[in-house]
């Protein structure tokens, strides 16, 4: 048996249509042009890369995009001030502060800054909470889009075993909270679990967001289990070039899992997708 292969690349083109074609009703009916900022601090190249990606398709899906790129040597201060601004501007709906952030700046603080209806990353603690009691929230845009893949295999995930191996704010303990609100069974899992390979094999639904290469192998997985790679780790080759790498030894796992999503391809897509349909939401809540 060999998996399907689940088409993050597609499905998150087609997420990307229905948000611009929201943003159209935005403008039409309320003459509101949605708008994100994303601020960047410092040069880490990979951070780079995605911010260019994320103001390129927020203009795609016909919003306006702000970037703010601030120097490595930033202080706290000044960034907080640079938050504080966007969240008095009303052209900004959304704000992202890429992270990571450089050691001086405490990025719990910047997070708490941002207006919580403005946090299109869904990271503030009033998001976290909303989320965690089933309250309307803005939900972190990776979790939203593991469980949309998640439900392209399985229309209902009522029911199904669910093990999230991680434990981060960013990943992990918000992707366990929304297969919790599909009625999965969920355990999070993590690498201090006792017999990590036992309770992946429990798994119906495996969800790998640990940021380790290949730890996953495919004698962890159930036979036909739906697997959702979250990894993207950058790995030599023998040519002294690299390559991209997910979480879950991908060869071995096709061969074990009925579905799974490949790294790049996969789960990369959907993130940004995510965020642009988070903040067409922001915008509209805040248009009343
Ligand atoms: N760095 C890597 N992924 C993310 C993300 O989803 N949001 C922010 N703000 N920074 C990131």
């Amino acid at each position: 048996m060999t998996a399907r292969i689940i088409d993050g690349k597609a499905t998150a083109a087609a997420l990307r249509q229905d948000v611009a074609k929201a943003v159209e009703t935005l403008k039409a009916d309320h003459g509101v042009t949605p708008g994100l900022a994303v601020v960047l601090v410092g040069e880490d190249p990979a951070s780079a890369v995605y911010v260019r990606n994320k103001g390129k398709q927020t203009v795609e899906a016909g919003m306006n995009s702000y970037e703010h790129r601030l120097d490595a040597a930033t202080s706290e201060e000044e960034l907080l001030d640079l938050v504080r601004k966007l969240n008095a501007d009303p052209a900004v709906n959304g704000i992202l502060v890429q992270l990571p952030l450089p050691a001086q700046i405490d990025s719990a603080a910047v997070i708490a800054t941002i207006d919580p209806a403005k946090d299109v990353d869904g990271f503030h603690v009033i998001n976290a909470g909303r989320l965690a009691t089933g309250l309307p929230a803005l939900v972190p845009c990776t979790p939203v889009g593991c469980v949309i893949l998640a439900r392209q295999v399985h229309a209902d995930l009522t029911g199904m075993e669910a093990i999230v191996v991680g434990r981060s704010n960013i990943v992990g303990k918000p992707v366990a909270q929304l297969l919790l609100n599909e009625n999965c069974t969920v355990t999070i899992a993590h690498s201090r679990t006792r017999d990590l390979a036992g309770v992946c094999r429990r798994a119906d639904l495996l969800i790998a967001a640990v940021g380790r290469p290949e730890m996953i192998r495919g004698n962890w997985i159930k036979p036909g289990a739906t697997v959702i790679d979250v990894g993207i780790n950058r790995v030599p080759k023998d040519d002294g070039k690299t390559r991209l790498v997910g979480d879950v030894a991908y060869d071995e796992a096709l061969k074990v899992a009925g579905a799974i999503t490949p790294v790049p391809g996969g789960v990369g897509p959907m993130t940004i997708a995510c965020l642009l349909r988070n903040t067409v939401e922001a915008a509209c809540r805040q248009n009343g």
